[in-house]
């Protein structure tokens, strides 16, 4: 795997702040994978390129979505804000040739979560949150959590932006619901285990 060759790319794609923003992810889902035990080359890809398509207008990314046979929801239809997590999914495989389906389902699912979150999708979730750029406020909390459990960071970020999505009266991805539910379980679950 050529990471040089994949930052290449994409630095044509997008302003020198989201380029900066993308290899600071990478550098962070490098650390993450190597304490958590996931694929580290795939992390560091899926790091340059989860962000490959936020700068490309609707739509071009709507034409990638459909060359690579992916199919909206009316609710992801019409939010323009989860368009670039499936767009670039769509671009890494119709553009880059790239195959493997663990690059490819972190980068979809880097903004909203899921249920049934892979190791690699749980990396590069909590890596887009905690890289070195992010200075939103709870950033800090975010980091803290994700040095002791990569799922209590990947409840954390979940619960963050249902929190703010809900405060602005925004939707909710379904896929985020489903996310959070499965981890706030299995956290429930866990500490009446360790009772
Ligand atoms: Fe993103
Ligand atoms: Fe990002």
């Amino acid at each position: 795997m050529n990471c040089k060759y994949y930052e290449d790319i994409i630095s044509q794609r997008m302003k020198a702040v989201r380029f900066k923003h993308s290899k600071n992810v990478a550098k962070e889902a490098v650390r993450l994978a190597k304490k958590y035990g996931a694929d580290v080359e795939k992390a560091e890809l899926a790091g340059i390129l989860h962000d490959a398509t936020k700068e490309t207008d609707g739509p071009e990314q709507m034409s990638l979505i459909r060359r690579a046979g992916i199919e909206l929801t009316d609710m992801e239809k019409d939010s323009p804000k989860l368009w670039h997590a499936i767009s670039g999914s769509a671009y890494i495989q119709v553009e880059l040739g790239i195959t493997d389906k663990e690059v490819i389902d972190a980068i979809r699912y880097h903004t909203t979560g899921r249920a049934g979150m892979t190791l690699l999708d749980k990396v590069i979730f909590v890596a887009d949150f905690t890289s070195a750029d992010r200075d939103f406020e709870g950033v800090d909390r975010i980091r803290r959590i994700a040095d002791k459990s990569l799922d209590e960071a990947v409840l954390e970020g979940m619960s963050f932006t249902m929190s703010d999505l809900a405060l602005r009266k925004l939707t909710i991805a379904p896929d985020t619901f489903a996310g959070y539910n499965e981890m706030a379980a299995l956290r429930a679950r866990s500490k009446k285990e360790a009772k």
